[in-house]
């Protein structure tokens, strides 16, 4: 019996209903084109809202010294120099404006006593750059993008997953979705397809990430033949909590360092100066409370320098700080570190870090005003992804167009905090722009063939039709605990070659799973149809991380723990889908960096990458 299938007509659709969702979306919107927006949540719940602590853009607010070239620098240097230098130099530049956009359209940022936007410190950032909303900056971003685009006239499919993009002679035609609460099942014809879909982490044990973050975007851009890349590079927030075990992983904002919070080991001792100790050499004489003065003068901001606290190194430095103090037998008492703000005024604390107070009241029953937060690294972010043409944000595929996570370039090794905010929001506005402008041009709907339709509605029906196999409950379980343990933050050869081998067992043990029930809210069938995404974006990650022999941002190789500038510094991962359906992996580098711009990067580093 064939199944009754909707189907929907739409120049543009945009898949994934985050930051750069929303502003491709509204771009897209405005520029005439009709516009479908598919959502695997309800609206407005995004992984956005775990970007807290603020959007990095070079306003110059907090500190006049600040400009599009230091950022730009600044991102590269954070990357590892492994970055897109053009989508780094587009999103220095842009990121101002799209912050001045989002104050226009109602997003109410905190203020400096002059009534300017104002900006915090945060890692890896020369200056104060994160323009902010107390620790909830990701949450007003959505909320104020999703009130300017429901008034643009999309059209919303929540709780939708898509399974398939289709091709038409090479370019594609649209997608395949059902819908999660009713089993229905939908065909979207599209002139263009925007991906923002965001992140991968749900396939690590410890993440930031909630369910939804199972990496679909980025399985369907490689099934449908899209190159992959730099999925080696998955960053470890330093900073999640990790008591109770109920909450383990749960984001604390980078805000708190930037607001001043110390990082402290079991013994008590502020452990991060013992990790660059020479970077402050010669900014204070030899002790610690020479250089916790000095700290407390930076974050007041009375003190002008260009050097942060030592908690706010970039996030990789931190997070194997940590791991490293755990390592040591100097972990807190469930196993990470603490971190103490309470040295500062409490009504300071309430004010500027207002989430992070509840949070900690609520789920832990810790006063930060007054106690040490418990916190230790958490998966939060994938620096990999699909490949995209800096200026229009197209894919390999033609017609089909990514931004924010889901989209590779920007970050490099390893993104900075607050980038991922601005990312959002410059190259969504890009994609939607640039998509629309696509779509114009195409009067038709192309045809999506049949065969390919009805492929993969047996596909997705066919786990309900299996009995007496594994819940596949039990196989994401075991997916993400080996995951967390062999391409974690400390990786080897030998460990990730044996990720390999598992994520091919797992691969059996999904096919004949049997989730149970039918069609109607059914998280068994959800859960076995996601692990085909989990399975193929933890193989691209455990494959790429395999082959990069070097230690390099967020890619710590154990038995290559030096950074090869000769070599892996000049070279990016590729992954595409092979003619078999094996998975390939390469290597291309971005076109060389123009004199002009090289001048700003920080001339020591070069020498090394020369
Ligand atoms: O720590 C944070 O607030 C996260 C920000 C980000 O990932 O950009």
């Amino acid at each position: 019996m064939s199944e009754e299938v909707a189907v929907h007509k739409h120049d543009v659709v945009v898949i994934g209903a985050g930051g750069a969702g929303l502003r491709a979306a509204i771009e897209a919107s405005s520029s005439g084109a009709s516009v479908a927006m598919i959502c695997k949540s309800m609206l407005g719940k995004a992984h956005t809202v775990m970007a807290e602590g603020g959007a990095a853009a070079a306003l110059a607010n907090k500190d006049p010294r600040d400009s599009w070239q230091t950022h730009f620098r600044d991102t590269m240097k954070g990357g590892k120099y492994l970055g897109d230098w053009r989508m780094a130099q587009i999103h220095a530049q842009e990121a101002p404006d799209r912050i001045r956009e989002l104050e226009q359209w109602g997003a109410v940022f905190d203020r400096t006593p002059k009534g300017k936007t104002s900006q915090r410190n945060f890692g890896g950032h020369t200056y104060p750059r994160l323009a902010h909303i107390g620790d909830a900056t990701g949450l007003e971003l959505i909320r104020t993008l999703q009130q300017k685009g429901v008034h643009m006239g999309m059209d919303v499919f929540m709780e939708f997953t898509v399974r398939r993009l289709f091709k038409t002679d090479g370019r594609i035609s649209g997608c395949f979705a059902y819908d999660r609460n009713d089993g229905s099942l939908h065909v979207f014809k599209a002139k263009t397809i925007i991906l923002a879909t965001g992140g991968i982490t749900r396939c690590w044990e410890v993440c930031s990430g909630s369910w939804e973050y199972t990496g679909e975007g980025h399985a369907l851009a490689y099934w449908a033949g899209a190159e992959m890349g730099d999925m080696e590079f998955v960053q470890f927030h330093p900073t999640g909590m990790i008591w109770p075990p109920s909450v383990k992983g749960i984001l604390v904002t980078e805000g708190v360092r930037g607001e001043g919070g110390k990082l402290l080991n079991r013994e008590g001792k502020r452990f991060m100066f013992d990790y660059v100790p020479e970077m402050y050499e010669d900014e204070f004489a030899d002790t610690i409370e020479e250089a916790e003065a000095w700290v407390k003068e930076v974050v007041s901001g009375k003190l002008a320098t260009k050097r942060r606290p030592p908690e706010l190194l970039t996030r990789d430095v931190v997070a194997k700080a940590i791991n490293s103090e755990r390592a040591a037998g100097r972990a807190s008492e469930h196993g990470g570190a603490y971190l103490d703000i309470s040295w500062r005024d409490p009504e300071e604390v309430k004010k500027k870090l207002p989430g992070m107070y509840h949070q900690f009241k609520e789920l832990a029953a810790v006063d930060i005003t007054k106690q040490p937060m418990e916190v230790g690294p958490t998966a939060h972010y994938v620096m990999g992804g699909v490949k995209v043409d800096p200026f229009s944000q197209e894919t390999s595929v033609p017609g089909l167009y990514a931004a924010g996570e889901v989209a590779t370039g920007l970050h490099g090794a390893n993104r900075l905090g607050g980038n991922s905010l601005s990312d959002l929001i410059v190259f969504g506005k890009i994609a939607g722009e640039r998509a629309a402008n696509d779509a114009s041009g195409r009067h038709e709907f192309m045809e999506i063939d049949q065969k390919e339709i009805d492929d993969v509605i047996a596909e997705t029906l066919e786990p309900l039709e299996r009995e007496g196999g594994e819940n596949p409950a039990k196989i994401v379980t075991d997916l993400r605990s080996m995951m967390q343990e062999k391409a974690g933050i400390i990786r080897t050869g030998s460990l990730l070659k044996e990720a390999l081998s598992d994520l091919n067992s797992l691969e059996e043990r999904a096919a004949s799973s049997s989730p149970g029930g039918g069609r109607v809210y059914n998280p068994g069938w959800h859960q076995s149809l996601e692990l085909g995404a989990m399975i193929d974006v933890s193989r691209m990650c455990a494959l790429a991380a395999h082959r990069r022999e070097e230690s390099r941002g967020a890619h710590t190789r154990d038995d290559y723990p030096e950074t090869d500038h000769h070599h892996w510094g000049k070279v990016n991962s590729v992954i595409t889908m092979g003619q078999g359906g094996e998975m390939k992996i390469d290597f291309a580098s971005y076109p060389k960096i123009p004199g002009d711009l090289k001048k700003l990067l920080d001339a020591e580093d070069l020498q090394e990458e020369e």
